[in-house]
């Protein structure tokens, strides 16, 4: 008895004490670890769009002037193995309903062109196609997410992708397979049944998609060698719970590895802002709509709840992050746009949401990895730049498979005019080692946060961090000044017993060490 009351007396003294001291404070139950944040949360998404395979990822073997293997860029795989990237989700995106992989297979000079009319219209020669995915997902380190076509393909072309990536004894998708120079199968895990099928992926409605989906996925074999296959169903567009609701209703749980949300922070389809050159109201807004992914997770959870109280389904968040103009001069249908300090403050909210949810949310795809949307790599010929937002995929990485650390947070607000919004966000984790990390976003572009972190339960002797930050939110780094924008060692931060104190600088990020 005495025990059940404790909580409600520290929560009520937090929140008289945080209502009083207008600052922030956070209190880390320490002792609480027992989700597990899945790596996969991290994830990555490359398409066929614009130059994120075709002159980003990927540069053909016959390059002379980028280092290469077997065509995709050396500097991008060192790059994109710093950021520790656990899968890749591929070939879309909207372009996956198009896409007919065995035309991407076998000798590629006798390969069928596709025209790629969702982006640009541009005809693309099929050249990098399953096995140049999959060897380079191996080069990675990184699971592969491989989305299948329900829009314009059937239930026998997705079953024979899955035979021919995955089947280990004779058939004829894996001699097929093997004639192509590949002996050993995949073994791919993550598969997704179509795109978008409320919209680019066929325009259905949920009930029809949700028997597609049935359809698709009793064909797609497990050949018993990949720990059993994830089938993951096209999700809800932002908060469509109608969508959620009916796949839930009628799949069965057995049959779902996972379900889908698509959520960019946008200010409006119609009016969006520039990369770079944005106004406060507009970037306010932008972070009004990242903030909402904590809403929208909440809510698709509770549905999903309903149906699978056990939590089998895991939540996958297959496409996120900002969404602007592109850049002057740039083809409207590549989506190439610089890369902010607003990015790296939509990242850090964005990964401290779906840590807090990590008992539903257990895999998430940035969009896009290379030159599309938010990407974490920019490039230029044979130029290479990360992000703002690549370095807060990197120094968010200690998160990955550690234990979640449940914390409360009350926060003070950013206030722009008569609206206003949490300035902070935070999310804690405990590793295999035993360190604890902290990750802290202030989005409040003017003012200093201090912050009061109280450890309960927990003895540390020494906090180390990192923090990204610039002199303005608009900075990014060009192919000019690479580097205007890199983590530093972060010395504001002090623990004094069981209460560490922080200031956190204007629109930055912080990971802490604690040990
Ligand atoms: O990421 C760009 C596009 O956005 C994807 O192809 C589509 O799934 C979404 O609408």
């Amino acid at each position: 008895m005495k025990f059940n009351r404790l909580p409600f007396l520290a929560s009520s003294l937090f929140l008289y004490v945080t209502a009083f001291a207008q600052q922030t404070n956070i209190v880390v139950n320490t002792a609480d670890a027992i989700t597990t944040i899945n790596k996969n949360i991290y994830g990555h998404f490359a398409e066929h769009l614009g130059h994120c395979i075709y002159g980003g990822f990927y540069v053909g073997d016959t390059s002379k002037t980028i280092p290469n293997t077997d065509g995709v860029r050396n500097d991008i795989i060192d790059a994109l193995k710093k950021l520790k990237i656990p899968n890749l989700r591929w070939p879309g995106g909207c372009f996956a309903d198009t896409y007919h992989w065995k035309d991407g297979v076998g000798p590629q000079s006798k390969r069928p062109t596709i025209v790629n009319r969702w982006w640009g219209g541009v005809t693309e020669d099929n050249s990098f196609g399953t096995h140049n995915f999959l060897n380079m997902c191996e080069l990675l380190g990184a699971e592969p997410y491989l989305t299948g076509n329900v829009g314009s393909g059937s239930p026998q072309e997705m079953a024979d992708w899955v035979q021919y990536v995955n089947f280990d004894g004779k058939s004829p998708m894996s001699d097929w397979r093997k004639q192509n120079g590949r002996e050993q199968p995949w073994k791919v895990k993550f598969w997704g049944i179509g795109n978008e099928a409320w919209g680019c992926g066929g325009n259905m409605r949920p009930e029809y998609y949700a028997d597609e989906f049935r359809k698709f996925a009793t064909f797609m074999t497990d050949w018993g060698n990949t720990g059993g296959l994830v089938r993951i169903a096209s999700g809800a567009s932002d908060a469509d719970y109608n969508w959620t609701e009916t796949l839930m209703k009628n799949i069965p749980v057995d049959m779902l590895g996972g379900l889908g949300v698509h959520h960019y922070s946008i200010i409006d389809w119609n009016k969006k802002s520039s990369a770079t050159e944005f106004t406060e109201d507009q970037y306010f807004a932008t972070m009004k709509s990242a903030l909402q992914m904590d809403e929208l997770v909440t809510k698709h959870a509770a549905i999903m709840d309903k149906y699978d109280p056990k939590k089998k389904v895991a939540m996958v968040v297959d496409e996120w992050g900002g969404w602007y103009d592109v850049e002057p001069g740039t083809n409207p249908g590549f989506l190439y746009q610089q890369n902010t300090m607003r990015d790296a403050m939509i990242a850090g909210v964005t990964l401290n949401i779906f840590n807090n949810h990590a008992d539903r949310v257990r895999m998430a795809n940035l969009a896009q990895c290379i030159n599309v949307l938010q990407a974490v790599i920019l490039t230029d010929k044979e130029k290479m730049i990360l992000t703002p937002t690549y370095h807060v995929m990197e120094m968010y990485n200690v998160h990955q498979d550690a234990k979640l650390l449940p914390l409360k947070i009350l926060s003070s607000d950013y206030v722009l005019g008569s609206e206003k919004l949490p300035a902070v966000s935070a999310s804690a984790s405990k590793d295999a080692a035993g360190k604890t990390h902290i990750s802290l976003v202030n989005i409040d572009t003017k003012n200093t946060q201090t912050i009061t972190v109280s450890l309960e339960g927990g003895q540390y002797a020494s906090v180390t961090g990192r923090i990204l930050t610039s002199a303005k939110l608009q900075n990014y780094n060009s192919f000019e000044e690479p580097n205007k924008i890199t983590p530093a060692a972060f010395n504001g931060a002090s623990l004094k017993a069981n209460t560490l104190t922080v200031k956190l600088p204007p629109f930055s990020v912080v990971v802490l060490e604690l040990k």
